[in-house]
């Protein structure tokens, strides 16, 4: 079995998602979820493109032990030096330098020849091994660029150092067997290939950015890339719970392993899926919520037979519990900080009281508390800003009926401690509650999109509402979460307009990646 290194990049890559917008308690959150996930390196984003990027990627870089800590450089001194600067605390600090290698980006992006992307190539990876032990060299587009030139550059830049090369579809423009044929040319080609690790990184503009990390793998790719629920740029990048799993359900036929800890699946799927916004289709292969649902009669009858009639992978292989009903009214703080280490939370004592005194006030309006429930309290918990300027909602009521306008009342204190109310009407209650705090708030706000979904099952489950909106220009996202459908909604766009007040927002113009 060989063993093959997973790359997360959901933190930089997939956060390029449009409309997606971590803070950095979220990016932390995540990280040590895929902490626990047991990815071998994860890329925790882009230092030089926004002062909230440089400081995640630093903290990240501070907390995670297990995981190696990498970030993305472009191929410049200054990039190289923001870059070490964010990472020299991780515990092996290791730089992911890039540059476009196709004519088509080559001539119309970088107006570079190709002997001039050689040298910068070279120049950088070689001044990164002054300050990086382990050097990641990415030819951007490569999938595109002529095979013979990718051969020389690979060549030069592993004698200036560079220890993985990564040979990205920027674009998922190629196929299986043309990507797989590109790795074993770079391996009969390249003089001093095993001086170097080779890694794969696929885009899923045609669908078959698995696919074509698989033929990578069995053309003698060692490291993949990807992202939690394929998540990224466009279509998104490789999804890597899927190339997991394959790995694993297949291994008659696929003779590799990852570090991966298969059980961990489901919830970094969840986080992930929590923070950004970007909800899983139902019918995502591994973590869609009818991954595992047998709805014809033929199927029912066959699984309740013998399982593996129609079950290939188990729910529990990647941590899907089907009985996660846990904790109610009468459960005492004893059982629920257990069950919350158990879902892989450790809260310092002032955020425990809070989470349980959340739960308990969750306990008084429904009777039967999930893990889900619980999952959604922990993470706006662990996520709270509380202690940053911003706007805070301070009550909030809506007039509707199917006769009138519906009208929106909204009281809020302003970040600089001001209580302000007003009501304005809309054409629906949501519009009227938006139309309100709109009102209310000095920032420029224009609403792009909205999710309303439900947490769990039952009448008395919780609302989550995602909002992606520009704040005086810029894209963000917000979420809120709360048993009252206009209550999350409020809470989701208050969210969105106090990202403004952290720090972390950057349109992708901006970093000009
Ligand atoms: O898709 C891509 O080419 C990238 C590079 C920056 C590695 O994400
Ligand atoms: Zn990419």
């Amino acid at each position: 079995m060989v063993q093959i290194k997973i790359f997360d990049t959901t933190l930089r890559d997939g956060e390029q998602s449009p409309g997606v917008n971590l803070n950095q308690l979220e990016k932390l959150e995540i990280a040590k979820q895929l902490d626990r996930l047991g990815v071998d390196i994860m890329e925790a984003g882009f230092p030089a493109s926004s002062q909230g990027d440089f400081e995640a990627v630093k903290k990240i870089a501070q907390t995670i032990k297990n995981s190696s800590v990498t970030a993305l450089a472009r191929a410049t001194k200054s990039d190289i030096d923001i870059a070490w600067e964010a990472l020299k605390d991780a515990k092996e600090p290791r730089l992911h330098v890039f540059i476009a290698t196709s004519p088509i980006h080559m001539e119309h992006k970088l107006k570079k020849t190709p002997e001039e992307v050689i040298d910068i190539a070279v120049e950088m990876v070689s001044y990164a091994k002054q300050k990086f032990t382990h050097v990641e060299w990415s030819a951007e587009d490569a999938s595109r660029s002529d095979l013979k030139f990718l051969a020389t550059i690979i060549e030069k830049v592993i004698d200036a150092g560079a220890t993985v090369i990564n040979l990205p579809d920027t674009v998922g423009y190629t196929t299986p067997k043309e990507y797989g044929e590109m790795f074993r040319y770079m391996k009969e080609n390249v003089p001093n290939i095993d001086k170097a690790s080779l890694s794969c990184h696929c885009h899923d503009d045609l669908g078959m950015a698995v696919a074509n990390s698989l033929a990578a793998i069995e053309n003698g790719a060692t490291q993949i890339e990807g992202t939690i629920n394929g998540i990224g740029e466009r279509a998104g990048n490789a999804a890597l719970e899927e190339i997991a799993v394959a790995l694993n359900i297949r291994n008659d036929f696929y003779p590799y392993t990852t570090n991966l800890v298969l059980k961990e699946i489901k919830r970094s799927s969840d986080l992930i899926s929590k923070f950004t916004g970007m909800a899983v289709p139902g019918n995502k292969a591994v973590v869609g919520r009818n991954a595992f649902a047998h709805e014809s009669g033929i199927h029912q009858d066959g699984v309740l037979k013998n399982a593996s009639t129609y079950e290939i992978i188990t729910p529990e292989l990647v941590g899907v519990h089907s009985n996660n009903l846990v904790l109610g009214k009468h459960s005492g703080r004893h059982a629920f900080k257990d069950k919350i280490n158990q879902l892989g939370y450790t809260l310092t004592e002032e955020k425990l009281i809070e989470a349980f005194k959340a739960f308990k006030k969750l306990t008084d309006r429904k009777k039967e508390v999930t893990d889900d429930d619980l999952f959604s309290i922990l993470t706006d918990i662990q996520t709270d800003v509380s202690n940053v300027k911003r706007y805070v909602l301070e009550a909030f009521q809506v007039q509707y009926g199917s006769l009138n306008l519906p009208t929106a009342t909204v009281a809020l204190t302003t970040p600089d401690g001001e209580r302000v109310e007003t009501a304005c009407t809309g054409q629906g209650s949501v519009e009227a509650l938006y139309n309100t705090i709109e009102a209310l708030v000095k920032e420029e706000i224009h609403l792009t999109d909205f999710h309303l979904n439900s947490i769990g099952k039952g009448r008395d489950a919780l609302a989550e509402v995602h909002v992606s909106m520009t704040v005086n220009n810029k894209a963000v996202s917000g979420r809120g979460s709360a048993q009252d459908v206009l209550e999350a909604a409020t809470r989701a766009f208050l969210n969105a307009i106090n990202r403004v007040f952290l720090n972390t927002v950057t349109t992708k113009q901006e970093a000009n990646i």
